[in-house]
């Protein structure tokens, strides 16, 4: 966005205390991020929700950092006014602090992502702190964490009953207190999900958290439906049907190929009557002659 003031993680602290919310949205590439970009979008998040909308995999796990830095920089590419958060992919924050810091360098420099985000709460609190402390701006990830997806035993919303509620408020402690400067909070009920929101200085960012987070995040394939077979989600508000415009768009296209309707006489380029007499001269006439 032109003249565009990026927001940073001051900024968002002041907007939650202001009651002004954060919307952000993934992008995985150098047009999504410069559409996201344009369309006033606060974050970037390169998610390695990636996985699944457009690597093909049926969860996150697969995702590797080598996949992770390389989209990050065509979003950096295409977004240099936007805050371009990415995601810490499965396992690569889990072995010594050293190995993960060295893979937090790596979307940074490589990457070019202005932080991370990282999924866990007080298990890795001690993590997050340090990421912290070298400098890196950190945002956890709660509720539902996809990484998990195995242990937890599917996509299930999180924070039913008390325990877990419990449990999900001193998860979002922990991260404030390591330093983070955000929580995503997925899949959490929203009577929970406001009562972090309202506990923490820091801003909450839920996704299918219901109305109380400071503010919300989207897939961008969601969003527009940008998929061949999408499917409803109850947490998802869709804004249009991109899926549904490709394959008109494209089955339109191939039908004019098909017919010759496409290429017409406007998109093709015209030789100087000079060359045509050459070729002719050289090769017989009737071979520039166009098929109408
Ligand atoms: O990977 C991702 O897109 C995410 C969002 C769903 C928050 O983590």
């Amino acid at each position: 966005m032109a003249g565009k003031q990026p927001v940073n993680i001051v900024k968002m602290k002041k907007m939650k205390q202001e009651g002004t919310p954060l919307a952000m949205i993934t992008a995985y590439d150098y047009p999504s991020a410069q559409l996201a970009e344009e369309a006033g979008a606060d974050i970037l998040l390169v998610g390695d929700s990636l996985g699944n909308v457009v690597l093909g995999y049926d969860s996150t796990i697969p995702v590797t950092l080598e996949d992770m830095v390389y989209h990050t920089r065509s979003v950096a590419r295409g977004a240099q006014q936007t805050f371009i958060v990415a995601d810490l992919p499965f396992m690569t924050y889990h072995g010594s602090i050293d190995e993960t810091l060295r893979n937090v360098r790596r979307l940074m420099q490589e990457g070019h992502a202005h932080g991370v985000k990282i999924e866990g709460g007080t298990e890795i609190e001690a993590t997050v702190r340090a990421i912290v402390q070298a400098g890196v701006p950190v945002i956890g990830h709660i509720g539902l964490t996809p990484q998990s997806v195995n242990q937890i035993g599917g996509y299930r919303v999180q924070g039913k009953d008390a325990a877990d509620a419990r449990r999900l408020m001193e998860d979002a402690k922990a991260l404030e207190r390591a330093g983070a400067f955000g929580v995503v909070l997925e899949l959490v009920t929203e009577e929970v999900a406001t009562a972090i929101s309202r506990e923490l200085s820091i801003p909450t960012i839920g996704i299918g958290a219901g109305r109380g987070c400071d503010g919300q995040v989207l897939v961008f394939h969601d969003v527009l439906k940008y998929s061949a077979n999408y499917r409803d989600k109850r947490f998802v508000k869709t804004y249009a049907d991109i899926g549904a415009d490709i394959r008109r768009g494209i089955s339109e296209y191939v039908a004019d190929v098909k017919s010759r309707a496409f290429p017409a006489e406007e998109h093709a380029f015209r030789a100087d009557q000079g060359v045509t007499d050459t070729l002719d001269t050289l090769y017989g006439k009737g071979k520039v002659e166009v098929r109408s």
